[in-house]
């Protein structure tokens, strides 16, 4: 399959005006996508929790315009006017018009809100990138007259992807493969597809707390990261290594072994840091705080027989993942031994969720 794949049949139908509100949840990456090629292609395969709690909801209003000869749209955050975003969804529309080419017919109003506060260092790009793809789709849909679940849901992770790569794992849950993966079928570099074989009971309802360690702007912005993977010194064996753990990860998943997922999502996290520390220019992206809460997981694992463990983004807040049946016991521990090093003692709640919801058409 290629691209043009996902360039739109005529539309048969027409519609005036109308607006769409998706509700889009944010994921948790278990193999890393880290570096990129032209036209957001991944360098190596990713898999990822989607999750319940922390998620953005986009209303898309549409009206036509007179003439259309260029993109028109206004962004609110929370009710307020955001002329900051406006370039990065400028950039997303040029390079999804090819495939959906009323884009400049209308005039759009895209007003969002996110479950997490806007300043606690996560990523909105995932869960806002995805709503809106999803609202565009329902546009679509319209004009097509008709068109199938799996399409549907599948362009629009193909959409979302060119709007924030991470974000094409949102429509869909609870485990979500984005990039060509030899050993998995059906998966693709253009677009996430649900995890096609055998899972575990012990990683379903996964649990994530989130640990809000650094909650300013981030260091690095992913484009910026991403880029320092281009001649990276050890770039390569990197993307490889993506691939063996996406090949463990296939018996383990099945199997429901736990303590080798521990090591293949925790390596996963400190290598991403690593490559972050090893490219030119280097950054440190955790915090001392960072340190301390890995250190104090590790701690907590060998006392006790707990299977908690850690994740990270390209940032300094700590993602704890924990199965189900330990979640009162991870919690207490949560708050009495790690709510110290977060900022201001903020930390949120969060599960494996099911993907995305049409709340209003
Ligand atoms: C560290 O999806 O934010 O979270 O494609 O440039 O928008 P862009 O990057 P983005 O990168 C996310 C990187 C990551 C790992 C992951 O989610 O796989």
């Amino acid at each position: 399959m290629t691209e043009n794949y996902f360039i739109s049949r005529p539309y048969v139908k027409t519609i005036d005006n109308g607006s769409f509100t998706w509700s889009s949840p944010s994921n948790i990456a278990l193999v890393k996508y880290w570096g990129k090629k032209e036209h957001q292609i991944p360098e190596n395969p990713s898999v990822s929790f989607t999750l319940d709690h922390c998620k953005t909801t986009t209303t898309l209003s549409f009206s036509k315009k007179e003439t259309s000869s260029e993109f028109s749209f206004e962004v609110y955050l929370d009710d307020e006017k955001k002329d900051d975003f406006k370039p990065k969804i400028e950039t997303f529309f040029k390079r999804i018009e090819r495939y959906v080419p009323f884009l400049k017919v209308y005039h759009f109003k895209i007003e969002t809100a996110n479950t997490f506060p806007h300043s606690s260092g996560i990523a909105s790009s995932a869960s806002g990138m995805s709503a809106l793809a999803l609202c565009l789709m329902s546009v679509e849909r319209v004009l097509l007259g008709d068109i199938s679940e799996a399409m549907f849901n599948q362009k629009a992770s193909f959409l979302a992807r060119l709007g924030s790569g991470s974000a094409c794992r949102s429509i869909e849950g609870d485990l979500i493969v984005w990039g060509t993966h030899q050993e998995i079928e059906g998966s693709s570099d253009l677009y996430g597809v649900k995890y096609p074989y055998e899972v575990h009971q012990k990683f379903k309802n996964y649990q994530d707390t989130i640990l809000l360690v650094d909650k300013g702007e981030k260091q690095v912005s992913s484009t910026v990261g991403h880029n320092l993977m281009h001649n990276h010194p050890f770039a390569h064996r990197r993307f490889e290594q993506a691939h063996e753990h996406m090949s463990q990860l296939i018996s383990i998943f099945k199997n429901g072994d736990v303590d080798a997922f521990i090591k293949i999502v925790e390596s996963e996290a400190l290598t991403l840091h690593a490559m972050m520390m090893t490219s030119m220019p280097y950054f440190i992206l955790m915090k001392p705080n960072t340190l301390e809460i890995i250190n104090k997981i590790w701690a907590y694992r060998n006392a006790t027989n707990s299977k908690v463990c850690f994740t990270l983004d390209a940032g300094a807040n700590v993602h704890v993942l924990y199965p189900e049946n330990e979640k009162e016991t991870v919690l207490d521990f949560i708050k009495n031994e790690l709510v110290g090093y977060c900022q201001n003692g903020h930390y949120i709640s969060d599960q494996i969720g099911f993907g995305a919801q049409l709340i209003n058409a």
